[in-house]
Order: C-alpha cells, then sequence, then structure tokens
C-alpha cells in the first residue's frame, strides 16, 4: 500500500523568460483533477492533514518553498520531502499523511481527484487502523 504512494519527477520546461512545469490529469498524474487547493502560512511547528480519505487521491507539490510528508499505511511509514516546484507526491485512497516542518515560504499546492467531502475524510486515526485492517483482508 505505501509502495503506492511515489514521487513524480515532472518536466521543467524553461527559457531564458523562466521555468514552467505543466500537470494534466491523466497523462502527467493518474487521476483526473476536480479540486485544488494549496496551503500557505503554516508554522514549521504544525502538523496538518492528520487524515486519510476513502475516496480521494491527491498529488502535493511544494510549488514554493518546502515541506515534508509522512505517509502511514497503519504497518509502514515513509517520509517524503517536497523541497522542489516540479516534484510531487502522488497518495492514493487509504493513506494516513501528515504534512510538516513547512518553510516560512511554503506554499504546497495539492490536487485532488474528488470534489471535498467532509464524510470522506477519517480524521480518527483508531479509526482509520480499523478501515485499513478491513480493507487488508479483502
Ligand atoms: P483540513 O482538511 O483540516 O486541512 P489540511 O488537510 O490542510 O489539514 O481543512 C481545513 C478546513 O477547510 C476544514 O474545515 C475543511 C475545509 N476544507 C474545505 O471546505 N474544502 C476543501 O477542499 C478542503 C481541503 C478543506
Amino acid at each position: 500500500m505505501i509502495n503506492k504512494c511515489k514521487l513524480l519527477s515532472f518536466d521543467e520546461k524553461g527559457d531564458v523568460r523562466g521555468h514552467l512545469v505543466i500537470i494534466e490529469g491523466k497523462k502527467d498524474i493518474p487521476f483526473d483533477i476536480k479540486r485544488v487547493f494549496y496551503i500557505y502560512g503554516s508554522d514549521k511547528d504544525v502538523i496538518r492533514g492528520r487524515h486519510a480519505n476513502f475516496n480521494s487521491e491527491f498529488v502535493l507539490i511544494n510549488v514554493a518553498g518546502t515541506s515534508k510528508v509522512k505517509v502511514d499505511d497503519g504497518t509502514n511509514q515513509k517520509v517524503f520531502n517536497l523541497d522542489r516546484p516540479h516534484i510531487g507526491i502522488y497518495l492514493p485512497k487509504l493513506v494516513w499523511k501528515d504534512m510538516y516542518d513547512f518553510s516560512e515560504d511554503s506554499v504546497l499546492l495539492v490536487l485532488a481527484s474528488e470534489h471535498y467531502d467532509a464524510n470522506e475524510y477519517i480524521r480518527d486515526y483508531d479509526e482509520y487502523l480499523e478501515v485499513i485492517k478491513e480493507y487488508k483482508k479483502n
């Protein structure tokens, strides 16, 4: 499960005018993009996320600054560094995620496969462990 979380390296198009990164749904990332949001102004000691999703898949990109993402599938954990604007991490559904260690200039862009639905967020870690236990049985 944790192996489905993958670092993606997007092409950097650029010329003397600067850089350009293009991300097209179902081409550069595994899903069509239904929602975009971004997180900035989080202090270094803040931990965001702390949830898993029943349906949503995500790609996270630090378009400015840096942060870390810890993913957890109930058994294994892995930490990814987001430290370049052309690097993203793909997160499948049902992965617990923490975003932390935000630099002052961090702008964390999130592309999501679903519209927002509060009911598909699991925000309690013990509940997540139960859900993932059932999921792994099937
Ligand atoms: P939250 O999921 O806690 O943010 P993060 O994943 O960065 O920790 O979201 C913060 C608030 O914003 C919460 O009240 C739900 C709301 N929200 C939306 O209404 N739509 C969205 O697409 C997102 C991501 C959050």
